[in-house]
C-alpha cells in the first residue's frame, strides 16, 4: 500500500478501506495526462524561482523516463498505489531522489484530478468529433449517389410520402451534425485550465496560472479555486452529449432493423457486420444495429448517475466526485465504438433500391399527388381529398397500386382524370416537385449537398 498521506496517521488503513478507496484500478487511464500536467506544473513553478533550474530538468526526465517505460510495458501500474497521482510520484521519487518530493509543491491531487480529468475528456471530445465527422462522410456519399432512389417515408410508422433514400439519409446527417456542434460547444466552455487551484483556496506560492494553462493549450485559468475543483459540469454537459448521439445511432438502428427484415427487404446487412443463428441456419441478425440499440441505455444510465452524484455535495471536493471517472470513461467508450461500427455497417450496407420504389408505390404515398392533380384541374381539395380516398379503397380491394389502374378505371371514379395523371402520380413526379429548401427534391437535395460538402470541407 503506497500512500502519499502517512505522516498523521498511526495505524494502517484497514485493507477492505484501501481497496474501496483506490482509484489505480481505473484512473491509470490517464497516466499521460497527469504526466503531461505535472511537466507544465514544475516547468511553472522553476520560471516562478520556486524550483530550480537543475530540479526542473531533474523532474522533467524522471517523468519522462516513466511515460516512455509504461508505454513500452517495463513499468507496470499496479494496484499497491492508491492512485495513477501516488504511482507517478512515488515511482519518481524512487527514480530521482529528493528533487522528485518538490513535485507536488504548490498542488493538490484536488486540482491535479480535475486538471488529468479535463485534459482526457478533451482528448476524447476531438475523437468523438473526428468519429461524428466520418459518420458524416459516409452520410454525404450516401445523398449524392441515391438523389434518385425512391422509398416510402413514414408517419407513425404507416408510409406517408414518397421521398428518396438521400433524402432519409440527410436526415440523419443534420443530427450527427449537431451533435458535432454540441462537442465543439462543450469543449469550448470547459477549456479552461484547474491547475493552481490546489485543495480548494488557491495556494501561498507565487504560481503563474496563466503560465500553465498557455502550457497545456487551455484558453486561460478558471476564475475561482473552490468551483475548479469541484466542477464537473463539463462531464455532465458531454454525457448528455452523448446519450443524444446514443439516441440518434438508436433510432438509425431501429430503421436499420426494420429495414433489414424479411418484410421489407430494403437493406441487406454486409456479412461482416451480421451474426448467425446457433440452431437456425437461415439466419443472418442484425446484432451490430441491437447492440448499439441496447447500449444506449448504458450511457443514458451513466448520465442520470452523474447529475444524482453531484447534486447533493457541498463545496468544494468531495471523494462522491471519484464516482466521475468508471461513468464517464465507460460512457465515452461506448459511445465512440458504437459510432465506429455504426459507421463501418453503413457503409458497407446494400440497398435495395428497386424493393424500395415498389414498397412506396404499393403503399399509396402518391395518394397525396393525385388529390393535387384534381386540385390543379379546378376539385375542391377536400372534394379530391374524398375522390381519391374511393382510388384508394378501389385499388386495397383489388390488391393493385394507384399506378396500376386503367383509364376507365380512373374515369369511372371521376372524369377529371386525363391520361397525364400516370406522370403526375409517378415516384418521379411526386419527388421532383418537392423542391423548397430541405425537400427531397433533386434540385433541393443538391443545394443542400453543396453546402453539406462545404461545411465538411471547412471543418
Ligand atoms: N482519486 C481521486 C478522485 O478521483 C483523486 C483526488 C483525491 N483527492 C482527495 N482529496 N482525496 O477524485
Amino acid at each position: 500500500m503506497a500512500q502519499l498521506w502517512g505522516g498523521r496517521f498511526t495505524k494502517e488503513t484497514d485493507k477492505l478501506v484501501y481497496d474501496f478507496n483506490a482509484s489505480i484500478s481505473f484512473d491509470q487511464r490517464f497516466y499521460e495526462q497527469d504526466i503531461r500536467g505535472s511537466i507544465a506544473h514544475v516547468t511553472m513553478l522553476a520560471r516562478q524561482g520556486i524550483l530550480t533550474d537543475e530540479e526542473k530538468e531533474q523532474i522533467i526526465k524522471g517523468l519522462e523516463s516513466i511515460r516512455t517505460d509504461v508505454e513500452n510495458g517495463t513499468l507496470k501500474i499496479t494496484e499497491e498505489y492508491e492512485d495513477i497521482h501516488s504511482f507517478v510520484e512515488a515511482n519518481l521519487i524512487d527514480r530521482i531522489g529528493d528533487a522528485g518530493k518538490k513535485l507536488h509543491t504548490g498542488r493538490s491531487r484536488n486540482d491535479q484530478v480535475a486538471l488529468d480529468m479535463k485534459l482526457y475528456t478533451r482528448d476524447e471530445i476531438l475523437e468523438l468529433d473526428s468519429l461524428l465527422k466520418e459518420m458524416l462522410e459516409v452520410l454525404l456519399k450516401l445523398m449524392k449517389e441515391n438523389l434518385e432512389v425512391y422509398m416510402p417515408g413514414f408517419t407513425h410508422l404507416q408510409k406517408a410520402q414518397p421521398i428518396t433514400l438521400s433524402h432519409h439519409m440527410g436526415a440523419y446527417f443534420e443530427m450527427f451534425k449537431r451533435d458535432r456542434s454540441r462537442m465543439k460547444d462543450i469543449y469550448k466552455r470547459m477549456n479552461l485550465c484547474p491547475l493552481g487551484s490546489g485543495a480548494l483556496a488557491g495556494t501561498t506560492y507565487p504560481l503563474d496560472r496563466e503560465y500553465t494553462a498557455e502550457l497545456l493549450e487551455f484558453d486561460g485559468p478558471t476564475l475561482n479555486s473552490m468551483d475548479s475543483v469541484s466542477d464537473r459540469d463539463y462531464l455532465i454537459e458531454l454525457l448528455s452529449a452523448m446519450s443524444t448521439v446514443m439516441m440518434h445511432l438508436s433510432r438509425f438502428s431501429e430503421e436499420v432493423i426494420i429495414w433489414n427484415t424479411n418484410e421489407y427487404k430494403f437493406v441487406e446487412i454486409d456479412d461482416a457486420y451480421s451474426t448467425g443463428s446457433s440452431i437456425m441456419p437461415q439466419k443472418k441478425n442484425p446484432d451490430i444495429a441491437e447492440l448499439v440499440r441496447g447500449k444506449t441505455g448504458r450511457v443514458y444510465g451513466a448520465l442520470m448517475s452523474m447529475l444524482t452524484t453531484m447534486k447533493g455535495l457541498p463545496l468544494a471536493y468531495n471523494k462522491d466526485m471519484q464516482e466521475d471517472k468508471e461513468l464517464v470513461f465507460d460512457a465515452i467508450d461506448t459511445t465512440k465504438g458504437c459510432l465506429a461500427l455504426f459507421t463501418g455497417m453503413l457503409k458497407t450496407m446494400k440497398f435495395n433500391s428497386a424493393r424500395m420504389e415498389e414498397s412506396a408505390k404499393h403503399g399509396f404515398t402518391n395518394a397525396t399527388d393525385a388529390a393535387d392533380y384534381l386540385v390543379n384541374h379546378g376539385v375542391p381539395f377536400r372534394d379530391a381529398h374524398g375522390i381519391v380516398g374511393r382510388l384508394v379503397l378501389y385499388c386495397i380491394d383489388k390488391g393493385i397500386a394507384l399506378d396500376n389502374m386503367s383509364m376507365e378505371e380512373f374515369k369511372a371514379i371521376s372524369p377529371v382524370f386525363e391520361d397525364d395523371i400516370y406522370d403526375a402520380i409517378s415516384m418521379k413526379t411526386c419527388v421532383e416537385m418537392r423542391n423548397t429548401i430541405g425537400a427531397p427534391g433533386k434540385a433541393a437535395m443538391e443545394k443542400v449537398i453543396k453546402a453539406e460538402e462545404e461545411y465538411l470541407a471547412a471543418e
